[in-house]
């Protein structure tokens, strides 16, 4: 089909100079790819190059620890994508020859790589006529061909797929693919889109009828969970405070925070901080001191924060199983750099922070 001919054309001219395209570096579109997942270009593009930077290639990345590449992706959120990552370049080195496969079957068997993924990675790294779906593929789909329904149920996805692999042209599908993306992303808008200045608004169904913006049909959208939290900046007056690691499953897993609790009934914020304290053997009271959001895909965490400030002599020593001591460690905010701080735990020390004495950490 050679309706999408336009796009091309349009491409070639508009089309968005990324540090990922045109570079013939599979391992490398790998990466951008994974970071792509759920993240728009502009958060994307803060991050990739100092990631590829410090891994410029599979061997670098897989001999790096999990809290080293955790570090490096501090702030971009769905920290699973870079477990999965990191694991993907441990099987590329030890069966792959450290190179990424360009059979389609055994890309797809990596770690965190579906079908989305796999098109991606091997329509540009080598112009493999492999279709891809992501919300700005649908977007035009829908609007170009009047597409009815929800594009997450089963059958409306399936179509959708057929689809966008019948558009793609013969001879540039990893263009195609590259400029489908970007007409999504910056013409053809969820809302008001810029149809005066689309290459496909001549052959686009919606656009002839007005109805550009109904398009896609909207699913039933996820709920949102809100969670109250109450977290503990444990002080010292060398500078350093208490960090704790998440449990290794779920969410942020294994990643560090304030030493935190959820409100899980009626409790009050006060009550939940001076338990927490006493847990900890600490015999000061907290003193709340700020109040942090912090918004997940579906899950909205309010956290209110609670201080405590010790003299630097002191130690702490949580009973075991309660909070595990082996995942408490005293920190200074120099070291935060280098580790698995979610954007979440940023955000709440961020008003801890203003004001503490920044300390160092004691020689190693
Ligand atoms: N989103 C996912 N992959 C992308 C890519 N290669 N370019 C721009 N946006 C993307």
């Amino acid at each position: 089909m050679r309706l999408f001919t336009p796009l091309l054309r349009w491409y070639d001219k508009r089309g968005r100079k990324l540090p990922w395209r045109d570079i013939g570096d599979p391992y490398r579109i790998l990466v951008s790819e994974i970071m792509l997942q759920q993240t728009r270009v502009s958060t994307v593009l803060n991050y990739y190059p100092a990631f590829i930077e410090r891994f410029p290639d599979t061997e670098t990345l897989a001999a790096a620890s999990e809290e080293e590449v955790l570090a490096m992706w501090s702030g971009l959120g769905f920290y699973r994508r870079a477990r999965n990552l990191h694991a993907c370049a441990r099987v590329l080195v030890e069966s792959y020859d450290s190179k990424v496969p360009s059979d389609p079957e055994a890309l797809g068997a990596l770690p965190g790589i579906g079908r989305y993924t796999v098109g991606a990675i091997l329509s540009a790294a080598h112009n493999a006529r492999l279709p891809i779906l992501d919300g700005n593929v649908i977007r035009v789909l829908t609007r170009v061909f009047s597409i009815a329904g929800d594009p997450k149920s089963a059958k409306v996805n399936r179509a959708l797929w057929r689809l966008a692999e019948e558009v793609l042209p013969e001879d540039r599908p990893g263009d195609f693919n590259q400029a489908i993306m970007d007409l999504g992303a910056t013409v053809c808008s969820r809302t008001a889109p810029h149809c005066q200045s689309c290459p496909m608004s001549s052959l686009c169904t919606a656009h002839a009828s007005a109805s550009a913006e109904d398009f896609p049909h909207a699913g039933r959208r996820a709920k949102v969970t809100f969670v109250e939290r109450v977290g503990l900046f444990v002080a010292r007056s060398d500078g350093a405070f208490l960090l704790h690691r998440r449990a290794l499953g779920g969410l942020l897993a294994g990643m560090w925070e304030l030493p935190s609790v959820d409100r899980q009934g009626d409790e009050r914020p006060q009550e939940l901080a001076s338990a927490l304290s006493a847990r900890l053997s600490l015999k000061v009271e907290p003193v709340e001191c700020a109040r942090g959001e912090h918004r997940f895909s579906h899950r909205h965490w309010t956290t209110h924060i609670y201080r405590v400030d010790l003299d630097e002599s002191v130690a702490c020593s949580p009973p075991p199983n309660e909070l595990d001591k082996r995942e408490l460690r005293w920190t200074y905010p120099r070291e935060l750099d280098d580790m698995a701080l979610p954007e979440a735990s940023r955000k709440t020390l961020r008003p801890c922070l203003d004001g503490q004495v920044s300390g160092s950490p004691p020689a190693r």
